[in-house]
């Protein structure tokens, strides 16, 4: 294939000499790049691992990988919210398999929940063919879903939340007659050429081409970095939201769906404000169209609430279900208003709509959940998370803002010599992969995201305990403090 496709060389951040990776014999953090030949004594701390004595199936798979990129580490086993590589290192995990392992590694009752499915015979895959694990499952989520839609209906999807948004879209095309959608920037929906139109993130679809037609991105109302100015009221979203839906003169055809999280996970951490969620609600009624909210990432606790829509009443048609709601196995759905159920049998389909284990880990999940009233838990550790953050990056400008409810939250890293014309600094992320790197090396494993990457992201488990979460705040204010405030100059950016 050379010469069709250039091969672009991966760059990572340079980091000071007192920054680098430890050895295995240091601590946390060895560093395990594919180059690395294994050998029995590398085979993992649990010792179970597979012995490995050549790199070759690392070097097969794609230039397309991504977290490795950033965090080169090898893990063996998972317990709670801590995880463990080949070589020793441990790790309190706040990546969470990006938020979906809501209960941490393991938990007993989601593995008590796959054995039992295992032993008792269930068949494992069975499309949308009735069983008792998923009449379980649906049960279980039904008893808990916001009250508009606890008569409503449930789809299950392929196993992602693509899946499940591209879903979402076709049942507001089916229902409506219409083609459009109204996205919003910073919004992050999937990887299929569908949801792809709707997400925010310019560099992965620049490369493609047309994707899906008719969708239109209006601006979030973020309070910091807001696209209209820092004094702007933040309700010039909403109204532009009304102006897009009911002008005749907008210039954007009558929508079929307006899709929104309630809570910008992957574009930064930016919270929906409850007025901005009423203004959704209200155009989209009265201008007929469907209102999506994608909880991909938010649902089942994280925000502090079992759904995010809910305290902000967003009060969505549709609501977008994945990750937490498999128990870490892969399961995604839409549950939507009882009203919208016009399409025709197999009007979506999909091989893994019934995969046993996920459904009765997902269940266990959701009882897990709500016995141990996790989602109040997320509240209360969410915020001794932000306010350590927070005393901890003390009055470094560098840390620009940190926000985001629950145990989502997000740190922006900020370059104070490099400000905007309204006097807003620009986002650094050099800096935030730094500390990401840095934090890993103390044990600690964080996502970046948001605009430049420059977002450092903190996604534990809902379980994480206090202990571990003053762990965190340590190891982010010891990473801070370690990377050089003037960070070494870098021919290109780090890839992202
Ligand atoms: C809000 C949101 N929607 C959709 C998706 C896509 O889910 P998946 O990666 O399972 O396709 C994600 C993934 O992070 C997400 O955060």
């Amino acid at each position: 294939m050379e010469g069709i496709c250039p091969v672009t060389q991966s760059e990572g951040v340079t980091l000071a000499e007192h920054d680098r990776p430890r050895t295995s014999t240091e601590g946390h953090g060895s560093q395990d790049p594919a180059a690395t030949e294994y050998t029995s004594r590398d085979a993992g701390a649990d010792g179970g691992s597979p012995l490995l004595t050549t790199t070759l199936p690392r070097r097969r798979e794609s230039s397309a990988r991504s977290y490795p990129q950033r965090l080169p580490i090898t893990l063996a086993w998972g317990r709670g919210a801590v995880v463990g590589d080949t070589r020793g290192g441990e790790y309190i995990d706040c990546l969470a398999g990006a938020g979906a392992l809501a209960l941490g590694h393991h938990h007993p009752a989601v593995d008590d929940a796959i054995r039992a499915t295992l032993d008792s015979g269930a068949p494992l895959s069975t499309l949308d063919l009735s069983t008792p694990v998923r009449d379980q499952f649906v049960e279980q989520l039904f008893s808990i879903l916001p009250s508009s839609l606890s008569s409503g209906r449930i789809l299950f999807c392929g196993p992602s939340g693509a899946d499940a948004v591209e879903a979402s879209i076709k049942l507001a095309r089916t229902c409506t007659g219409r083609t459009g959608v109204i996205a919003f920037g910073g919004g992050y929906h999937g990887m299929t050429q569908g949801t792809l139109a709707l997400t925010g993130r310019r560099s992965a679809k620049e490369p493609l081409g047309a994707l899906l037609p008719e969708v239109h991105h209006l601006p979030f109302p973020t309070e910091y970095r807001s696209p209209f100015g820092p004094s702007a009221n933040a309700d010039i979203a909403g109204r532009l939201v009304t102006w897009a839906l009911t002008d005749d003169h907008s210039g954007i055809a009558a929508p079929a769906a307006v899709i929104a999280e309630p809570v910008q996970g992957e574009g930064g951490v930016y919270p929906m404000p409850a007025p901005f969620a009423a203004t959704l609600r209200a155009s989209t009624r009265s201008a007929g169209a469907v209102l999506v909210a994608d909880e991909v990432q938010t649902g089942l606790g994280r925000t502090g609430s079992l759904w995010a829509s809910d305290p902000i009443g967003l009060d969505p048609d549709v609501l977008v279900l994945s990750k937490a709601i498999g128990g870490g196995l892969p399961l995604a759905v839409i549950v939507h208003r009882g009203e919208l159920d016009a399409w025709q049998p197999g009007a979506h389909a999909g091989t893994f709509r019934g995969s046993a284990l996920s459904m009765a880990a997902g269940a266990a999940t959701i009882r897990e959940v709500v016995r141990g009233g996790l989602a109040d838990r997320a509240r209360e550790l969410g915020q001794r998370l932000s306010d350590g953050l927070r005393a901890v990056a003390g009055d470094d400008a560098r840390a620009g803002d940190i926000r985001g409810p629950g145990l989502m939250v997000g740190v922006e890293l900020v370059d104070p010599a490099a400000a905007d014309a309204d006097g807003v600094p620009a986002p650094d992320g050099r800096l935030a992969q730094a500390v990401q790197r840095a934090m890993m090396n103390r044990g600690v494993i964080v996502e970046v995201g948001g605009t430049d990457d420059a977002v450092v992201r903190f996604l534990p488990p809902l379980i994480i305990d206090e202990e571990q979460i003053d762990q965190v705040v340590d190891a982010f204010g010891a990473a801070l403090r370690a990377v050089p405030a003037a960070l070494p100059h870098h021919n290109s950016k780090a890839p992202s």
